[in-house]
């Protein structure tokens, strides 16, 4: 029986398809959290005086064999179940009979399924920044080794002044690593324990709803219990907001990269164990991984559309409607740690092709920093820009030294790496601290 039926009728079968759909594929990646937030439910309950000591040790046993089934496999969701949340309970009252039956005391499914994803989400944010922050050394280290390796740099896809790989390469490790504030700071919005909002209006219980803050390693509490609810969709949109921005860097980054890989420009080298080839054409080989990266990234924008689309319009409150966030959210989180996974090894085998870049350097490449030499002289700009115009090019360049002669912060000559390995560096240093912080405060929750 589900959780809801009353005894008299049951829910038609094709609705009942209908209405939980792939929801119970998503439910089973949210074991593990639907049972350490009932645990942490059931402690504060004992604490109010709802259930006595001796109880709470039943249900938290019974939970953390769910977790221990949950892990071999064995405790699979299936359509009649409706979702996790019943599920769990359903097996505690077969388990503990009328104890079961007590633990949905002061809450509802409303306000567990935020605390699932939230946990699942916080779990996966701080797995995607660990391979954000992996994928940004490997680039920082390729920008080193390749700093002073001259290639043309391009405006409207025309040559336009000297540039080198390793301001190429940087100018992403820079990107991400300001992406990665955004992810930081949705990381923060969703560390927020949306526990004890029940079906988004509280309940006449004195609800102890610091305590499950504190037991979950929520940072802190979100207080409106209304809000609460709205915040399913708004949260979601967010965090996908910001790995959208990491998206589209790895789309822009994949691009550039099929491009100079291409036997045309030839300034990097794909690894070839990571190209495909082609059934027809004997001499192909293909970046396929980088168009399904920059495809992903695209992907990526539908995504975080479909959960906006959902909320955006909606009256306040829980709807059904919002069951449907979750699969974008899920599916976007996997896509973005692959999506990083993949991209740090192929930078982590690409090979520069030092003397190709150099060569495609044309001697045009240097006309503005001949008028600036000129410049530099005493000649108005102007005059220096006509001078070089009209010189037909007709000067001779060492593109290695025009690299070390721009100086200023963030030039070529100048990339001031050490700032990008510091942030990093620091990144970390949260990232650890956020991760021993999670693990042993679910830990805790199991050994309570
Ligand atoms: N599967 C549902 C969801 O993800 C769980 C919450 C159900 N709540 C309800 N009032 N029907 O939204």
């Amino acid at each position: 029986m589900k959780l809801w039926e009353k005894g008299k009728v049951s829910l038609d079968k094709r609705v009942e398809r209908f209405t939980v759909g792939k929801d119970i594929f998503f439910d089973q990646s949210l074991v593990l959290y639907d049972c350490l937030g009932s645990i942490a439910h059931a402690k504060m309950l004992q604490k109010i005086g709802v259930l006595k000591a001796a109880e709470f040790k039943k249900l938290k046993k019974e939970l953390v064999a769910i977790i221990e089934l949950d892990k071999k496999g064995k405790f699979k969701l299936e359509q009649h179940d409706e979702d996790v949340h019943s599920k769990v309970e359903n097996h505690l009252t077969k388990k503990l009979g009328d104890l079961g039956k007590k633990i949905h005391t002061g809450r509802s499914r409303n306000d567990q399924v935020l605390v699932d994803l939230r946990l699942y989400s916080k779990r996966q944010l701080q797995l995607i920044i660990e391979s954000l922050l992996d994928l940004c050394t490997t680039l920082v280290k390729l920008a080193q080794k390749n700093r002073l390796v001259p290639m043309p740099g391009y405006t409207h896809m025309r040559q336009a002044m000297p540039s080198s790989i390793g301001l190429w390469v940087a100018s992403f490790a820079e990107s991400l690593l300001d992406d990665l504030h955004l992810l930081w700071c949705t990381y923060e919005l969703n560390n927020q324990n949306p526990l004890g909002s029940a079906a988004g209006y509280g309940v006449a219980l004195p609800i102890d709803r610091n305590l499950t803050t504190k037991l979950l390693g929520f940072s802190k509490l979100q207080n409106n219990v209304l809000y609460v609810q709205s915040g399913r969709g708004k949260f979601e949109s967010l965090i996908l907001s910001a790995l959208l921005q990491i998206s589209v860097d790895l789309g822009r980054f994949a691009t550039d990269l099929i491009l100079f890989s291409s036997p045309e420009f030839n300034f990097v080298r794909l690894p070839e164990e990571f190209c495909t080839g082609s059934s027809m054409m004997p001499q192909k080989q293909n970046p396929d991984v980088l168009e399904l990266i920059r495809g992903k990234s695209a992907m990526m924008q539908g995504y975080f559309l479909q959960i906006l689309n959902v909320v955006s319009g909606m009256y306040s409150g829980y709807h059904r409607d919002l069951q449907l966030t979750k699969e974008p959210l899920m599916q976007g989180l996997a896509l973005e740690k692959e999506c990083l996974e993949i991209f740090a090894l192929v930078i982590g085998k690409l090979k520069v092709n030092k003397g190709p870049a150099a060569k495609a350097c044309r001697i045009e490449l240097f006309a503005t920093d001949k008028a600036i030499d000129l410049a530099r002289k005493g000649l108005p700009f102007r005059d220096a820009y006509r001078v070089i115009a009209e010189s037909k090019f007709e000067f001779v360049a060492d593109p290695v030294e025009n690299i070390k002669k721009k100086r200023h912060l963030g030039a070529t000559g100048n990339l001031a790496l050490y700032k990008l390995l510091d942030r990093i560096a620091e990144h970390r240093k949260k990232l650890r601290k956020e991760k021993s912080l999670f693990e042993r405060k679910m830990k805790a929750l199991a050994d309570l």
